[in-house]
């Protein structure tokens, strides 16, 4: 299953890919593996709202072992942090490594602000992003140890530009870049790079929304093959968001706006920021700090470090 010379290669990595079982996950799974990653293909096979069981990831595993690919099933939930360790410990004990984690699971549960309900809130946060993290918190502490790993997590346009009746998902995909920044920033020395990709992507999930149009137009395997290129050892990429779909490849980034800076020593009132209002907002210059002692050294105007300066000393 291996690529002709000058490609991209993943040979002799491991790879473990959460909700592997259909759409983009499957589709994840076998452009590792035909790049030579051995896999661990996780799916509690349910239906798209979470709920119910099927032995989707065996199918996709054997998919990619009758194509002479290396795959292991799991059917663990990722909203379980004792199913996610267990995902890791199926890679190491299979395979005896772990270099890649794609967290991707993901359910929907849609409903209005007005009236979503808590079990739905906590459901939905809980294969998202306690998944997320539970998933990665796992595969993170072999791969610190040994120096090297790509982390791919998986937000969603709905959260970065907004949606309606979504409050469960939308808070839990933006989440999921709160675990990126802070897993990118922690493993940046540890040679564990991070990022999260926005896909878009003719699924079971969206194929209502999309219609069979866009079958063929956004089909996952363009987005697997971002998620391909930044698993790979050629990447230096790291903390990024890449939206990617139907062709399109762009990174997607939080800004930080020149605005304007007011003497803090002066009065400073509501008014008065109100007449500031078209300036503060405004984002024809910016800025994109990698962390957030890059922002405060910026804003405050004195250097700051980790374990150096604290706000109390400025
Ligand atoms: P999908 O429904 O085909 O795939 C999701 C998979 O996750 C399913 O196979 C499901 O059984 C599995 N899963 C659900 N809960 C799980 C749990 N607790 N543990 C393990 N596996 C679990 O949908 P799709 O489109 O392939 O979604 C993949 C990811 O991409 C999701 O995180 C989704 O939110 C995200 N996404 C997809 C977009 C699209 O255009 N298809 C757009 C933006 C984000």
């Amino acid at each position: 299953m291996s690529e002709p010379e000058g490609r991209i290669s993943l040979e002799g990595r491991v790879a473990i890919v959460t909700g592997a079982g259909g759409g983009l996950g499957r589709s994840h799974a076998l452009a590792l593996a035909r790049r030579g990653a051995a896999v661990v293909v996780n799916d509690i096979g349910g239906s798209v709202d979470g709920r119910n069981r099927s032995d989707a990831a065996e199918r996709v595993a054997v998919e990619i072992r009758d194509a002479g690919g290396r795959a292991v099933s799991n059917t663990g939930s990722v909203a379980s942090q004792a199913d996610a360790q267990v995902i890791t410990d199926t890679a190491l004990e299979h395979f005896g490594r772990i270099d890649i984690a794609v967290s991707n699971a993901g359910i929907i549960r849609n409903g209005p602000y007005t009236a979503y309900t808590e079990a739905d809130f906590r459901d939905i946060l809980g294969v998202h992003l306690f998944g997320s993290f539970f998933v990665t918190q796992a595969a993170y502490r072999p791969m610190k140890e040994q120096g090297y790993g790509r982390v791919v997590f998986t937000t969603s346009g709905s959260a970065l530009y907004g949606q309606p009746d979504s409050p469960g998902y939308c808070a839990a995909k933006m989440g999921v870049v709160g675990l990126m920044n802070s897993l990118a920033v922690e493993g940046r020395d540890h040679g564990v790079l991070a990022n999260a990709i926005a896909p878009i992507a003719y699924t079971r999930m969206t194929a209502e929304a999309f219609g069979p149009a866009m079958e063929q137009r956004t089909r996952p395997e363009l987005v697997s093959e971002l998620v391909a290129y930044l698993a790979s050892e050629q990447s230096t990429v790291t903390q990024r968001i890449i939206e990617v779909g139907a062709g399109t490849y762009a990174r997607v980034f939080l800004g930080r706006a020149e605005g304007v800076s007011l003497d803090p020593a002066t009065d400073i009132d509501a008014e008065k920021i109100g007449e500031h209002m078209n300036a503060i907002l405004a984002t024809s210059r910016f800025e994109t700090p990698d962390d957030v002692m890059q922002m405060l050294a910026g804003v405050l105007d004195v250097p700051f470090e980790y374990g150096g300066a604290h706000l109390s000393d400025v």
